[in-house]
């Protein structure tokens, strides 16, 4: 079983968007220091969602919590967009494998040590996402350059949908290949239909951040009452 401490990162995705700053601030009293924003394009996923002003309104609430501000961006040629994300105060930004034909520049210009364009300096934390159909080994390369390696257990676009259980030894096979190569400090995300049912599996095989939305946002219960939920069902020692 692993030891390794795991923290839930709510999806607003699922939230209530009439009440999001109260729904978030919840989930931080919570204890969570990592919100998740799902950003989509229409293009790299079949839906829209929401981008840069979602990410600008939340900033003081994560600020005041020292939590970070996470994006996820499920768009084409996300390269365009880091910039206004950054400014909009995203600090760490999780980049598609599929989208990007030019990986390291992309992760490099996150990381705030090279330029695309005129982008220059970003400094947020790098990741990287794989869907569902793509290997692990598409992250091969990278892996030594960022700070979250993502896999996705459904196919991007809308909350909601059903775990792909294969993303359990998908993730085991992941950390396998960190400890490996002695890239431990590297964390491995999972995203899309996480709930207590399969987070305990996701914990022992290795991840060590839980994106959870539906799970969080059941309007069933309270937010922090379900993040406890999660908390709990994961077994390991949580860190939020
Ligand atoms: C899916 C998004 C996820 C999603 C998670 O495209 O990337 O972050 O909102 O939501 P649940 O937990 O409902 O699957
Ligand atoms: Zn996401």
């Amino acid at each position: 079983m692993s030891t390794r401490p795991v923290e839930i990162a709510p999806s607003i995705l699922s939230a209530d968007f009439l009440r999001l700053g109260e729904q978030v601030s919840e989930a931080l009293e919570a204890g969570v220091r990592r919100i998740h924003v799902d950003v989509m394009d229409g293009h790299f996923v079949p839906n829209l969602s929401m981008g840069p002003l979602a990410v600008a309104a939340l900033r003081p609430l994560a600020a005041r919590a020292g939590a970070m501000l996470e994006v996820h961006l499920m768009i084409a040629e996300p390269d365009r967009y880091l910039d206004v994300f950054s400014h909009a105060g995203a600090t760490a930004m999780t980049v598609h494998v599929e989208a990007c034909p030019h990986l390291h520049r992309t992760v490099g210009a996150i990381r705030g040590l090279a330029t695309v364009g005129a982008i220059r300096g970003l400094a947020a934390q790098p990741g990287v996402a794989i869907n569902p159909a793509t290997p692990v080994a598409a992250l091969e390369e990278i892996l030594p350059d960022v700070d979250v390696a993502l896999v996705m257990s459904v196919d991007p676009g809308f909350g909601g949908q059903a775990f792909i259980p294969g993303t359990i030894g998908k993730v085991a096979r992941l950390r396998a290949e960190l400890v490996r190569r002695g890239l431990e400090h590297v964390e491995i995300e999972v995203d899309g239909g996480v709930e207590p049912e399969n987070i305990r599996a996701l914990a022992d095989a290795g991840m060590t951040i839980a994106v959870a939305g539906t799970s969080v946002f059941d309007p069933r219960a309270p937010v922090a009452e379900n993040v406890r939920a999660l908390r709990a069902a994961c077994g390991v020692r949580a860190r939020t």
